[in-house]
């Protein structure tokens, strides 16, 4: 097997896998934001891609797409079940984001969780070149930095959270709050979305485990008893905002941004929520505020729509089930109750979309609604912005979300406060021409600077900037 310079090891490969009308296979990109921004980086260090082709119980050869080497880790039907529905995303994610649903701790769920990371951690060892930079993705590998290192002390670890680091007094619940944190601290460069993530991290590390941290920097003891440093600091990721800056150019997608607006009867505003179906995006506390706005009187829906899209996620976990079911009921009442023949309250959408229709969505949207109760960064907010290259348009943002750091121009909200969630969406339907300019204009120019690649830059930097100050010595 070939190995390269820079192995990305993430949960799910970069690829769909896609069955054509014949039965044959084939893969395609996945459009995700940080697949988009490592493409260029892959491509010139020719580099390899380690992770779960996205089904169970499936084996895919090693093979090249794009430029890039991609070496698919096989998960069985058992393993999708513990490691991935269970410790991941029914430990981990409810965990991570301030227990909104409460999280599960089951032994079963961990043993699965190590075997896993183990399994993603040898095929990463077994894809790098002697010396090679390795870059681990997320909370579902967070014991990956510290196996490989013990496997492969050549390599440089960089690990990136992309969601956020919780208060201790929450993370201390974890049965296993020692193993992830020795796990993390594998790595030589630990990213996060906001500067209070690495405080947090930098906290549990000095609560549990006592070791030194100054500024940025943590003292970690290796198994000789030397010590070694680690960087624990925010880089705030973000989208690739000039294809989205090209697609709101293209006249196809002008016209279709037009043609949603007359589909749903010209309102006077359109509202805008897209997430993927998941309870940390406060789905439910932006439908109530919206519908207690028509009953109280203060919105009409021929003046307004709210236009819903919430993208299928998770859809075997129990917490995702019980939000479906919980936001179609509210959204069936919501449209008995005030729709009319010729228009809707809540347009909603249980569908995902290719990203030329998200962009028109968000052309024809007068109104952004990010109401998240806790998310790490929030790629939309920032793909709302890019897209308005007309300098119009109103964010109203949650402050837990990531992204409110960087945009101060949005108008932001606590969702938690009904009543002052009303107020702000009255103020962004309102908002006069000239106001929507100046806010969209500051935000635009955050955004547009601080693109993904800026963000890949930044880290692979601080990456090497830390393989230098603790280069390996190779026993002679
Ligand atoms: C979040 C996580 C990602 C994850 C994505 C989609 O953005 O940070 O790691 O890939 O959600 O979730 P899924 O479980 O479908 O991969």
């Amino acid at each position: 097997m070939t190995q390269a310079d820079l192995v990305v090891v993430a949960n799910r490969l970069p690829v769909d896998r896609v069955v054509g009308e014949g039965g044959e296979l084939s893969w395609r990109r996945s459009p995700g934001g940080l697949v988009t921004a490592l493409e260029p980086v892959m491509r010139r260090a020719d580099g390899a891609w380690v992770g779960w082709p996205g089904q169970p119980d499936i084996d895919v050869e090693p093979f090249e797409f794009e430029g890039t080497f991609l070496v698919p880790v096989r998960l069985s039907a058992e393993d999708v079940e513990l490691y991935y529905e269970g410790m991941s995303n029914d430990t981990f994610w409810p965990l991570y984001h301030d227990v909104i649903s409460e999280p599960r701790y089951r032994r079963v769920w961990w043993d699965s969780y190590v075997k896993v990371n183990r399994r993603f951690a040898e095929a990463a060892a077994k894809a790098a070149a002697p010396g090679a930079t390795v870059w681990v993705q997320d909370y579902q590998l967070q014991l990956v930095p510290q196996m490989l290192r013990e496997a492969r002390p050549d390599l440089t670890i960089g690990y990136f959270h992309h969601i956020p680091f919780p208060a201790y007094g929450l993370y201390s619940q974890l049965p296993w709050r020692r193993q992830v944190l020795e796990g993390l601290l594998g790595a030589d460069v630990i990213g996060f979305q906001r500067v209070a993530d690495a405080g947090n991290f930098a906290r549990a590390v000095r609560r549990q485990l006592r070791y030194d941290t100054k500024a940025s920097g943590i003292t970690v003891p290796n198994p000789d008893g030397t010590t070694r440093r680690a960087l624990a600091k925010a880089f705030p990721i973000s989208i690739d905002a000039q294809s989205y800056v090209e697609l709101a150019e293209r006249d196809d997608v002008k016209a279709r941004a037009k043609e949603i607006r007359e589909s749903l009867g010209n309102p006077r505003k359109i509202l805008l929520g897209v997430d993927r179906l998941d309870y940390t995006k406060g789905i439910r506390h932006r439908m109530k505020a919206f519908g207690e706005l028509l009953e109280d009187g203060r919105i009409s829906v021929e003046d307004v729509t709210l236009v819903q899209v919430a993208s299928p996620s998770r859809e075997r976990v129990e917490a995702y089930m019980q939000l479906r079911d919980e936001i179609e009921l509210m959204v069936g009442r919501i449209n008995g109750d005030h729709d009319t023949m010729g228009h809707t309250a809540i347009r909603y959408l249980h569908q995902a979309y290719p990203r030329e229709e998200m962009v028109a969505l968000f052309m024809a949207a007068d109104v952004m609604l990010v109401t998240a109760l806790r998310d790490g960064m929030n790629l939309v907010a920032k793909e709302y912005v890019a897209a308005r290259v007309d300098n119009r348009g109103v964010l109203v943002l949650s402050e837990f979300a990531g992204a409110a750091d960087e945009l101060p121009s949005a108008i932001r909200i606590n969702p938690h406060d009904i009543d002052g969630m009303k107020d702000a969406i009255l103020r962004a339907i309102d908002m006069p021409a000239a106001e929507q300019g100046r806010r969209m204009r500051a935000l635009r120019k955050k955004v547009l600077e601080n693109d993904v690649a800026r963000w890949s830059r930044a880290f692979l930097d601080a990456l090497a900037d830390a393989r230098r100050y603790t280069q390996y010595i190779a026993p002679r």
